[in-house]
């Protein structure tokens, strides 16, 4: 079974801010040729005519640019319906929207559908890979890796744990999430593409004691993904103050129940104390950066430089439903802002490498996903730089690649995701008849 087209590519090799030439980073092909084979990438060359002959047929997508499938390191399936919720920060907005929208996933055909439009919504943007906040409800969690693994995602999820602190109809009990969450580690860790995330929503809404067990099922699935929120908002972490008083912070309380580490991923983390810092460069544990939910929200600007100064691994988040758009694209737009307000700038090549390979590095699916080398499967997106009339206007005075990728993170959205690859599959095609 083997796929080859003719295209335009472009991907990433490393961090551009580990890297002292960014040339070095990323290899951009005008004129390339992309073999698969059962899935997985054979190889990525330069077009020559004597190669592409020993193929009995060459897809040409000349003019487009192939990236890697985009990758998001944090969202919520279950707050699509209520994207864009007015006027509430973090603690009022979770109260007023987020809590009565969750607890409709008590019903499973709920979860179905919502499910089916999240994960249209995510290949329609380029996203082929996601770390997925599901309800308090096990079921919310069957559902969408019902769904995930009818398109052979590469996707982890997990059950929300949470005791405490909310409406009455979304809390477990620290037993009940300890063996709802293992049950779904045993039916969906490892089968197909899909791995599980321990997800305790975040420290104000579990108790001690469900933290602890959450910390328990880490040490016992080693495997397993932990997935919370950490440092959002100053209401939030004074809150956690009050509550665990005997630990040091926020992110000892984590660290305390055995919940940080390489395989745990920390939404926002946008406060953090210097002390704090270092234990996330000490325990190799990983950030979300969502940049659309952390401007809505008005939480605050994540500081993108210390992260990369301390070497720990950021990955691109949508954070839907605080965060306003499905869109990688969109995403990395309010990224590039948050860091003109801090007076940084964001090169197009670190934020693609966020969006692809640096995300696959945050979620430690690094061997399986994130660029074009060799035997590494093949969820890829195909890009069309010029899908709106301004975006052509614009391309026509455009220098080179740089610039390009630049004008296309600031102009464009799902839009410029022509056709979407999943395990070498395409799984996703535009209507290019509807209108720009
Ligand atoms: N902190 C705890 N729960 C949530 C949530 O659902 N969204 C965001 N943005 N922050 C949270
Ligand atoms: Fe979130």
């Amino acid at each position: 079974d083997t796929t080859v087209i003719r295209s335009s590519f472009i991907h990433f090799l490393q961090d551009p801010a580990q890297a002292d030439n960014i040339n070095n980073t990323y290899q951009y092909l005008e004129d390339g040729l992309l073999v698969i084979e059962n899935g997985h990438i054979k190889t990525l060359t330069a077009f020559d005519a004597q190669t592409a002959q020993q193929y009995p047929s060459v897809i040409d997508k000349r003019g487009k640019l192939i990236i890697p499938g985009f990758i998001d390191t944090h969202t919520h399936y279950a707050q699509t319906q209520m994207i864009a919720a007015y006027g509430e920060q973090l603690l009022t907005w979770l109260n007023t929207y987020t809590f009565p929208t969750e607890a409709q996933f008590n019903d499973i055909e709920h979860a179905r559908k919502i499910s089916q439009f999240f994960i249209h919504q995510l290949l329609k943007n380029g996203t082929t890979s996601a770390l997925v906040f599901g309800t308090v409800h096990p079921q919310s969690v069957d559902a969408l890796f019902e769904t995930a693994l009818e398109k052979n995602m590469r996707l982890i999820a997990g059950k929300v744990m949470m005791n405490r602190n909310a409406p009455t109809e979304l809390l477990d009990t620290p037993e009940s999430s300890y063996h709802d969450s293992k049950k779904l580690i045993e039916q969906w860790h490892n089968k197909g593409r899909l791995q599980y995330a321990i997800t305790p929503r975040f420290a104000p809404t579990s108790t001690p004691a469900q933290l602890q067990l959450a910390g328990q099922l880490k040490a016992q699935y080693p495997d397993v993904y932990i997935h919370t929120h950490l440092s959002e908002n100053k209401d939030e972490i004074a809150w956690v103050k009050s509550l665990f008083p005997e630990r040091e912070g926020y992110f000892d309380v984590y660290d305390h129940y055995g919940l940080t580490g390489k395989k745990s991923i920390f939404a926002h983390a946008i406060h953090l104390t210097d002390k704090e810092w270092d234990s996330f460069q000490q325990t190799d544990s990983v950030i979300a950066f969502c940049p659309t939910s952390n401007l809505f929200l008005g939480s605050g600007l994540f500081d993108l430089t210390t992260a990369d100064s301390k070497r720990v691994r950021v990955g691109l988040g949508t954070d839907v439903g605080a965060g306003t758009s499905f869109s990688p694209l969109q995403t990395l737009n309010e990224a590039y802002k948050v860091m003109q307000l801090q007076g940084k700038k964001l090169s197009p090549f670190k934020g693609l490498y966020m969006a692809t390979l640096g995300g696959a590095t945050s979620l430690s699916i690094d061997d399986k996903v994130g660029n074009f080398i060799p035997g590494k499967e093949a969820d890829f997106v195909v890009l069309d730089l010029a899908a709106t009339d301004l975006q052509k206007l614009r391309f026509s005075y455009s220098s080179g690649i740089e610039d390009k990728l630049f004008a296309l993170i600031m102009l464009g959205d799902d839009r410029n995701i022509y056709e979407t690859y999943v395990a070498g599959k395409s799984v996703y095609q535009r209507d290019t008849s509807s209108p720009n």
